[in-house]
């Protein structure tokens, strides 16, 4: 067997409804793990998993929204209950409310705060808890939280998406640290996307072009794309395959670490 191979894994994805996510969940599925689509979005959200199930994956759809508390606890004894355990929680449900700092409005900034920090701090609590020795699945396992390429470089028009996306970093690397210390058998790590044409990417360019940064959508992708010494976007497969490794036992001895998946843009 692979050390890539995730047969008997068992895999929650937040933000799994579509974009990154989506592709992140169908990846892990691809390669051999059982699945639980988590997002606000139920329609599509079941659409997911109903779709990886008639492709034989052992695969559900649970409502989870990540800034509440009671909605993970359900949400992870749910996966935990449908999968027979659980050794995989990507933390990928995020937003991303464009602002030049000059003008941001709090409750924007509030907002990104709840689900990309909080979010994400609730998903590493519970899925340690759920994870390390005694917990409701108990066997250890990995944890991939999804940051940003704004975690690495300065783009304007992103302050506050960059800041949460840098917290979510250093979330990862002090979960890393107590994990290891403690004994959980979980490793924690992150991801840095390049812009990727999701919904969510997608809406970045248009704000750009809005906020008077660039002068058309099309100069502010060719920005990036000239910012990207592998020349192009990325693609939600680029993402889905670094989660995949960072999943697996390929990654056994990587812990703490964040990844940059961007083409180059970030370094
Ligand atoms: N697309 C990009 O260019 C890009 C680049 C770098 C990082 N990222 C990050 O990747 C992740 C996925 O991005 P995407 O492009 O697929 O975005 P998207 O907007 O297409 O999808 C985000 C998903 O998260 C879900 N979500 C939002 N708030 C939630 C909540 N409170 N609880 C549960 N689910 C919630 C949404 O319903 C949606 O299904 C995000 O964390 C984003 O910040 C994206």
């Amino acid at each position: 067997m692979s050390v890539f191979d995730l047969a008997g894994r068992k895999a929650l994805v937040t933000g799994g409804a579509r974009g990154l996510g989506q592709g992140m969940a169908e990846a892990l599925a691809r390669n051999g793990a059982s699945v639980v689509v988590a997002d606000l979005l139920d329609v599509e959200g079941a659409a997911v998993a109903e779709q990886l199930a008639k492709e034989g994956v052992t695969a559900g759809f649970v409502h989870l929204d990540v800034t509440d508390e009671a909605s993970w606890e359900a949400g992870i004894a749910e996966a935990a209950e449908l999968l027979g355990g659980l050794d995989v929680l990507v933390n990928n449900a995020g937003v991303e409310i464009s602002a030049l700092i000059s003008e941001f409005r709090p409750e924007d900034l509030r907002t990104m705060l709840e689900v990309n920090v909080l979010g994400t701090a609730l998903g590493i609590k519970h899925g340690l808890r759920a994870m390390r020795p005694g917990g409701v699945a108990g066997a250890g396992g990995s944890i991939v939280n999804i940051s940003s390429v704004a975690a690495t470089i300065a783009f304007p028009g992103i302050s506050g998406y960059s800041a949460t996306k840098s917290a979510v970093d250093r979330l990862t690397r002090v979960a890393a640290a107590e994990a290891g210390k403690l004994g959980y058998g979980v490793r924690v790590n992150c991801v840095y996307p390049g812009l990727v044409p999701t919904t969510m990417g997608n809406q970045l360019a248009v704000d750009m072009a809005e906020l008077g940064l660039f002068p058309s959508v099309e100069e502010a992708v060719g920005t990036v794309v000239a910012l990207t010494p592998s020349g192009r976007l990325g693609e939600v497969a680029d993402m889905a395959d670094a989660v995949v490794f960072l999943a697996s036992d390929a990654a056994r001895f990587i812990t703490g670490a964040g990844l940059p998946v961007d083409g180059g843009m970030g370094s």
